[in-house]
């Protein structure tokens, strides 16, 4: 009964996401990151390991990545560009698994990592005109009332983080304000196709 009920339900969640399956992949690139800081201006980010099948985005190794989109769906923002999933292939001795990024948030901080998972969950991004990754919102809530259209956020940042291991990791910071965590520096993250 247990396995019966499972199976309904596993069926259930593969109805439900075929809606908006994000199966149209782009063509493989790197992310290359741009800064005022000239140490980290165009290094290019690699997949780490942080955990069992778990990656972040490191700065250096130049990693190469897909982005998948859905047919169905258009861009909100035309300049901005159409949202999908940044995903990475986790390739062991006899398996390659195609893994959705996803932001981790800590709840006593503005700082969250990006982070390759197996997991169904994802965080949206898009690419704009010039190639630069961002987050788009609907709601803009630094007016009241909450302003509503959808806007790009380009709140890209380089620092020093612990997602399962300490490294130097791309990071993405909640809200206009500075990040609390004093390593981070200011990037653009660009899409370079290989
Ligand atoms: C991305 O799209 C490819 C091609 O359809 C698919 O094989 C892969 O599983 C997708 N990855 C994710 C994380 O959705
Ligand atoms: C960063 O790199 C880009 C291109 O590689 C270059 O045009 C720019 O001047 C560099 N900026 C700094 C601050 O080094």
């Amino acid at each position: 009964m247990q396995y019966l009920a499972f199976g309904l339900a596993s069926m259930l969640a593969l109805a439900t996401t075929g809606l908006a399956q994000n199966d149209v992949q782009s063509h493989p690139f790197q992310l290359v990151v741009h800064s005022h800081h000239h140490k980290h201006n165009g290094t290019a980010l690699g997949a780490c390991h942080e955990g069992a099948g778990i990656e972040g985005l490191c700065l250096g190794g130049g990693s190469t990545f897909h982005f998948n989109t859905s047919k169905n769906e258009e861009a909100t923002n035309e300049f901005a560009g159409k949202t999908g999933v940044l995903t990475y292939s986790l390739v062991g001795g006899n398996f390659a698994e195609s893994q959705p990024m996803r932001l981790v948030y800590n709840d006593a901080s503005n700082v969250a990592v990006p982070l390759f998972e197996p997991s169904a969950d994802y965080t949206a991004v898009a690419f704009d005109k010039h190639n630069r990754m961002n987050i788009q919102s609907y709601y803009d809530d630094t007016v009241v009332p909450v302003a509503t259209g959808t806007k790009a956020y380009y709140r890209w940042y380089v620092c020093e983080t612990d997602a399962g291991e300490e490294y130097t990791t791309l990071a993405w910071v909640m809200g206009e304000f500075p990040p609390q965590n004093p390593s981070c520096r200011r990037v653009q993250v660009i899409r370079e196709f290989v």
